[in-house]
């Protein structure tokens, strides 16, 4: 059964879990932007993770057209972010933001939520202005969640929460019914 792992990601967060969760399900692995929908022809399942940007996921304003079009057996979809996967919030989100881009039959699609990482080094202009504005934002808000605390105390610096064992979840969702799970 043929699958396919596309990704939008800017600063390869998301790169790494969708190379990673490809290499296990022994399938090609393309970034959105230079996704054809030749490369969906005949596909079974298809697993789309990308980068949360302030109410945006990477890649998926390209993809998302071209998997509706396609209308795979299956869609696995993941989002790769800062906040807390474990939190109703970012699941909850991360679902608004993928279904407001697909046809109504085929939303239900399992969502997940892993973590990426940040180093204010690499960011480009734009993104370092709009974490420059969220920050700014932050220091006058008046109750500050844990995870606004944790953007305060990193702002500038470097994290990293990547844990490609986190992904497991997302490569047995795709594995398919017909005896390939992995
Ligand atoms: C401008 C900007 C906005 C962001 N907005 C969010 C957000 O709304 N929610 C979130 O969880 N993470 C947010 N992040 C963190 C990214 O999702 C995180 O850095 C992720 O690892 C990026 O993945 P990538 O390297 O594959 O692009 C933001 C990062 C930047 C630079």
């Amino acid at each position: 059964m043929k699958k396919i792992v596309i990704y939008g990601s800017h600063y390869g967060a998301t790169k790494a879990y969708a190379e990673y969760i490809a290499g296990r399900l022994s399938c090609p692995c393309i970034p959105a932007d230079k996704l054809k929908a030749e490369h969906l022809k005949g596909c079974a399942a298809v697993i789309f993770g990308g980068g949360v940007y302030a109410g945006s996921i990477a890649g998926w304003k390209k993809a998302a057209p071209l998997i509706a079009k396609a209308a795979p057996e299956k869609i696995v979809l993941f989002v790769c972010g800062l906040a807390d996967p474990a939190k109703e919030k970012t699941q909850r989100e991360a679902r608004m933001l993928f279904e407001k881009r697909l046809p109504e039959q085929m939303r239900g699609a399992p969502v997940f939520c892993l973590r990426g990482g940040i180093d204010y080094a690499k960011l480009n202009f734009k993104h370092r202005t709009m974490m420059a504005m969220l920050i700014k934002f932050l220091k006058h808000k008046k109750e500050l969640s844990e995870e606004d605390r944790q953007l305060l105390a990193t702002y500038g610096g470097k994290v990293d929460f990547i844990d490609l064992a986190t992904a497991a979840p997302v490569i047995n969702a795709a594995a398919l019914p017909e005896g390939d799970a992995v």
